[in-house]
């Protein structure tokens, strides 16, 4: 799949994106039928143990992206620009996004955006280097909006209406829109022509996306628009405790799990 593919669903056909952070997660995502896999910098909080996306390097990102790339053929890979990889330095920014691209084998980038990402959309897509942008809730910028819905009054929403449209016109492929309210969704949907993927954006985006971890039932709670598919994270509570269970009750390993040499004198 290419960016042109994805550009080509708005309207037609339903973008399906997850996030992934390693190759077993991205190998059954892409096997699932998942048309974007993202290496979201939520790979912080969710499998790094920070406490938010802040502290996530360009190594770790490009590492992890690098196992999600190397596990999928169909899937359009999205690296997540960690916080302060763009949007200071125009040289650094092409260089950090391109290594996702020429080095972990990224698709494509995803920068939270704002103001300060319009020239850098343009640079990049000109360059060859496909971008996805992001508007609403950017949880790079907790520190000084908290992690709330953002848009709900009305200049606040034209804002994001317009950064959107000069996104899409700065060349992005494609546009995240988190936890804004479900009309201004269908209203930014309404006013581009590229797919917006929605999480917490309501019903009317051309696309949905949500953390693997969540979809799954991984994390102990959801964030209020997200939700559990499974219960991965009770399966191994139970597959867990029946292991130590077993070693200490001696019941594991049996006879069939070793085996004895012949030749040795014992
Ligand atoms: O990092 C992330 O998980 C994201 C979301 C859009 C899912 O950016």
């Amino acid at each position: 799949m290419r960016a042109k593919d994805i550009r080509e669903m708005a309207g037609e056909e339903t973008v399906t994106m997850l996030t992934a952070y390693d190759a077993p997660t991205a190998e059954l995502a892409e096997a699932a039928g998942v048309d974007v896999l993202l290496v979201g910098d939520s790979l912080g909080n969710l499998r790094l143990g920070y406490d938010s996306t802040i502290p996530v390097t360009v190594d770790e990102a490009a590492s992890h992206t690098a196992a999600v790339a190397r596990t999928t053929d169909d899937a359009f890979v999205v690296a997540d620009m960690p916080f302060l990889s763009y949007g200071a330095d125009e040289g650094e920014a092409v260089e950090n996004c391109g290594r996702m691209v020429k080095e972990a084998g990224a698709d494509a980038v995803k920068l939270e955006s704002g103001p300060h990402t319009v020239e850098l959309t343009r640079r990049l897509t000109d360059l060859g280097v496909p971008v996805q942008a992001h508007l609403g809730l950017t949880p790079q910028r907790e520190n000084e909006t908290g992690l709330f819905r953002q848009g709900t009054d009305q200049d606040a929403a034209e804002e994001i209406i317009d950064l959107a449209r000069e996104h899409e016109d700065a060349g992005a492929f494609s546009l995240v829109l988190e936890h804004v309210p479900s009309n201004l969704g269908a209203a930014v949907t309404e006013a581009l022509d590229i797919p917006t993927v929605g999480i917490g954006a309501g019903p009317d985006c051309d696309g949905q996306v949500l953390t693997i971890d969540e979809v799954i039932g991984l994390t102990e709670g959801t964030a209020p628009f997200a939700e559990r598919f499974g219960d991965v994270r009770g399966e191994m509570e139970r597959a867990l405790e029946s292991y130590v269970d077993a070693v200490e009750s001696g019941e594991f390993p049996r006879e069939e799990h070793g085996h004895v040499e012949e030749s040795l004198e014992y």
